[in-house]
């Protein structure tokens, strides 16, 4: 049997290639048999899209209950895969992140999601604050859920709403850390997220997209996209790039690529 590409969200199996009904079933019955804790199997029919970055499930097999909790890392994530983002695959750049952080930081995350980034944080280093916010309100209902299931309630704090709107109000020149985990907006973010360090200091988790060629990420390229929207922003600093890498192949020669860059340091 061809193998098919899915992924495993709590007890919910997510087929990502499309086949014939009999293949499908076959496929599902067999991860079912191998990983007992499989409840329900969906059919993703469509690619993850729109401003809140869900994708068209249909269901195939098991229960008709689509709220699950992913457990990652020690944490939990209640979610329900059809009205929310959520990708197990972003779990290294998580914990990756949550290492980095240091103690009484102050940390904004722009598109936060069910809470995943913030959580992991905010699990791995006790003494930082985190503002979480999400424009999807199913998203941020489930943060919010996350939240207190992670016992995380005096650390992070959710924010529903539009970033584009809730930030220049209210965290101005403000933070040590910025997480932009959201390519469609990149070239937005990034001004928005400058102005929100503090005295223009501190660190921005910015992710892309790109065509790459090979496994190299060209660094003069990223650097040269950088400077442009800085200059159309009007923004002038001094910045350097700490670490980048690929997190996960989007399509053939189409890259998510993570990208820490350090400014006024
Ligand atoms: C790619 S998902 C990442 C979610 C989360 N960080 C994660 O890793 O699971 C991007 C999220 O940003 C939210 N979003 C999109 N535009 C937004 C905006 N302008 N303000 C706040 N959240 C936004 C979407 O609803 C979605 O949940």
């Amino acid at each position: 049997m061809k193998p098919l590409s899915f992924e495993i969200i709590g007890s919910i199996l997510i087929i990502r290639d499309s086949a014939n009904n009999r293949v499908l079933k076959e496929f599902a019955e067999e991860k079912m048999k191998k990983h007992p804790y499989i409840q329900t199997v969906l059919l993703q029919t469509a690619k993850i899209q729109g401003q809140k970055r869900t994708r068209e499930l249909k269901f195939l097999l098991g229960n008709r209950n689509f709220e699950t909790i992913h457990r990652e890392h020690g944490n939990q994530y209640l979610l329900n895969p059809l009205d929310t983002f959520f990708s197990p695959r972003l779990s290294f750049e998580r914990q990756r992140i949550a290492s980095l952080v240091k103690e009484n930081e102050i940390i904004i995350n722009f598109f936060a999601g069910v809470g995943p980034f913030s959580i992991a944080i905010a699990r791995k280093q006790p003494n930082c604050l985190i503002h979480s916010i999400e424009l999807n309100e199913k998203s941020c209902n489930y943060m919010q859920k996350n939240i207190e299931l992670n016992n995380c309630g005096d650390k992070i704090i959710a924010h529903c709403g539009d970033v584009f709107d809730i930030a220049p109000h209210e965290f101005l020149n403000s933070a040590d850390r910025v997480l932009l985990p959201l390519p469609l907006e990149s070239k937005r973010s990034l001004p928005l997220a400058f102005e929100c360090l503090e005295n223009g200091k501190g660190t921005i988790h910015w992710q892309i997209t790109d065509h790459l060629s090979s496994k190299n990420i060209d660094l003069n390229i990223v650097k040269i996209s950088i400077e442009e929207i800085f200059a159309t922003e009007k923004i002038s600093t001094e910045y350097s790039i700490s670490e980048y890498r690929i997190i996960r192949w989007i399509a053939p020669h189409i890259a998510h690529i993570a990208i820490d860059i350090e400014l006024g340091k």
